[in-house]
């Protein structure tokens, strides 16, 4: 599949949730949004920040130990999924048919979802470089993603 990258570098929590809200404007039900990077890198920030523009009601919360968080009170449905609790699970849960389909997901630790996650999504690797400083690379896996990354670069 043909892929795209891009990258960038914020410099603030901030700017972190910018971008997530740039997502968010962008989101069409069915967009899947994996977030790579260590403890701390940001990942939980710019879903804060993509539930704000969605008009989220809750806070958004880490959901390390829910694994899947939903809100449903925004603009468009929002899931949040995170991984880390689930290497080695067995993934035969139904996850993917309660989500896919009519609102946009973001997945935390996908690596440990390989088996369930989609072809086409939109990949976010997240690295930290300093205290304040998060380098972010963009990856598209299939048509929407490119689209999305055009609108996130506009190009
Ligand atoms: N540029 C930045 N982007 C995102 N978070 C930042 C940034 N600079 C500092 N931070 C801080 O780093 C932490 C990121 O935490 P979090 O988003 O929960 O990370 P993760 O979900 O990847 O473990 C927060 O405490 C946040 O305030
Ligand atoms: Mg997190």
């Amino acid at each position: 599949m043909a892929m795209k990258e891009n990258s960038l570098i914020t410099s603030s929590k901030e700017e972190t949730m910018e971008l997530g809200k740039k997502i968010a404007s962008l989101a069409m039900p069915g967009d899947v949004v994996l977030l790579n990077g260590g403890l701390g890198s940001g990942k939980t920030t710019l879903v804060k920040g993509a539930g704000e523009a969605l008009g989220v009601k809750d806070p958004v919360i880490s959901p390390t130990f829910n694994i899947l968080k939903c809100y449903f009170k925004g603009s468009l449905p929002m899931y949040h999924i995170d991984g880390y609790r689930l290497e080695g699970q067995n993934l035969d849960i139904g996850l993917e048919e309660a989500i896919y389909g009519n609102g946009i997901t973001f997945i935390e630790w996908p690596v440990y979802l390989a088996a369930i996650l989609p072809e086409e999504c939109l990949v976010l690797d997240f690295e930290k470089l300093g205290d304040e400083q998060r380098k972010i690379v963009f990856t598209a896996k299939g048509k929407r993603a490119e689209e999305m990354l055009r609108g996130i670069f506009g190009k």
